[in-house]
């Protein structure tokens, strides 16, 4: 008997960027597809498809995670946030300094920068490099990144 997929299509609700969404999602569904085309939210972008360039980084439940990675059935009422939720200040450091070239990995890094903004202790323990090695960038060489991340959190601390 042929298998019938929709069977195993499974309902999550999660919050998306302060909103409650629901979709119907198969098993092998990932967050980055149901985000950008279920629903149509393109800033989040596709890199290697395999966890290992960070273009594709959302918050989840605060914490950066590869979306390419991530089955949706597992965010059910979870939190996820995109570079969509951001204002244009909360972007605007890291376009001044340079971190930004082809804008590939720009989206990505957008997001772990965030997560670091609200969370400048991390950066007791690892610096920005460290925490950022996760989001590849093949055209800045880092240093626009690593400035446009300290001016960030200099804003947040009134540094
Ligand atoms: S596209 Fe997800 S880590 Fe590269
Ligand atoms: S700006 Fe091109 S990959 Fe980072």
């Amino acid at each position: 008997m042929a298998h019938d997929a929709r069977e195993d299509t499974v309902h999550v609700e999660f919050t998306l960027n302060g909103k409650v969404v629901s979709v119907e999602a198969q098993p092998a569904d990932r967050l980055l597809d149901t985000i950008r085309y279920g629903l149509a939210l393109p800033g989040t972008k596709e890199g290697c498809g395999e966890g290992e360039c960070g273009s594709c980084t959302v918050l989840l439940d605060g914490l950066p995670a590869n979306s390419c990675l991530v089955p949706t059935y597992q965010v059910r009422g979870r939190t996820v946030e995109t570079v969509e939720s951001l204002s244009e200040e909360d972007v605007a450091p890291l376009l001044r300094t340079g971190a930004t070239q082809c804008g590939a990995c720009t989206p990505g890094v957008v997001m772990t920068a965030t997560w670091i903004r609200r969370h400048p202790e991390v950066l007791e323990a690892q610096g920005i490099r460290a925490l950022m090695a996760g989001n590849l960038c093949r055209c800045t060489g880092y240093d626009g990144i690593v400035e446009g991340v300290e001016a960030l959190v200099a804003r947040e601390t009134g540094g």
